[in-house]
């Protein structure tokens, strides 16, 4: 997807992957991560949710990174929170308390970037980029995270029913994706019902997989 789809997506507030609330999967398995007080995590692509405030509520440093500044600006104010906001090479980092979001193009990061990110939670993000930037995606962080421990969520439904985002990844393309890491499924949820969108198009099963991924 290029940058200006998303854009446009904010710029026109279509933006149905937000949830209003906490993603339960979250609060469900990330303390069985067990991480350190204070150990960074990474959310790719992390729009303006609500999930990166209960991170920080956990007692972590959350770097956020989002090509949209207008999400990035929405997450502070909905909040109400006064960002500092400083240039730092190809991004504009907002920064408040232990959030920092990171305004650019999650492609241009840098190894020395996530150096010392140990946590990993990739909610609609992964799933957000078509086959070929997904392979990029999960190279990137193959290659610039060190040992550490995260979450993953996917959607799993048949994709030449409907165009993505949300695009389908399966299984396989996880486990092959992030080979050397060790990927274990820690749920799976019959979603279909909850999804008008899919079954219209004639989806008969979206399946939502939580992955613990460690790293
Ligand atoms: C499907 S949304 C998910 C947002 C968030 N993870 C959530 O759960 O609400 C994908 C987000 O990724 C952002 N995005 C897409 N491509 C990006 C890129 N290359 N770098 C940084 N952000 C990107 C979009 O602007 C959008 O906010």
């Amino acid at each position: 997807m290029e940058p200006a789809f998303w854009q446009k997506r904010w710029a026109d507030n279509q933006i149905g992957f937000h949830q209003a609330r906490v993603n339960p999967f979250l609060q469900k398995y990330w303390p069985r991560l067990q991480l350190a007080p204070g150990s960074r995590v990474l959310v790719p692509l992390c729009g303006k949710s609500l999930d990166l405030a209960w991170l920080a509520g956990q007692g972590h440093r959350v770097l956020g990174v989002e090509l949209s500044r207008q999400a990035v600006e929405a997450f502070f104010h909905e909040h109400g929170l006064e960002p500092q906001v400083v240039q730092q090479g190809a991004f504009e980092v907002w920064r408040s308390g232990d959030v920092e979001l990171w305004c650019g193009d999650f492609f241009a990061l840098r190894v020395e970037d996530l150096a010392d990110c140990v946590a990993l939670y990739d909610r609609a993000a992964l799933i957000a980029l078509p086959p070929h930037m997904r392979a990029q995606y999960m190279r990137l962080l193959l290659q610039a995270l060190p040992a550490g421990d995260g979450l993953l969520l996917t959607l799993d439904y048949q994709q030449e029913l409907l165009a993505g985002p949300p695009f389908s990844v399966a299984d396989d393309e996880v486990r092959l994706g992030f080979a050397g890491w060790q990927v274990e499924a820690l749920e799976e949820q019959e979603v279909i019902g909850e999804s008008p969108k899919f079954q219209e198009a004639g989806v008969q099963s979206l399946v939502e997989r939580v992955y613990r991924v460690q790293f």
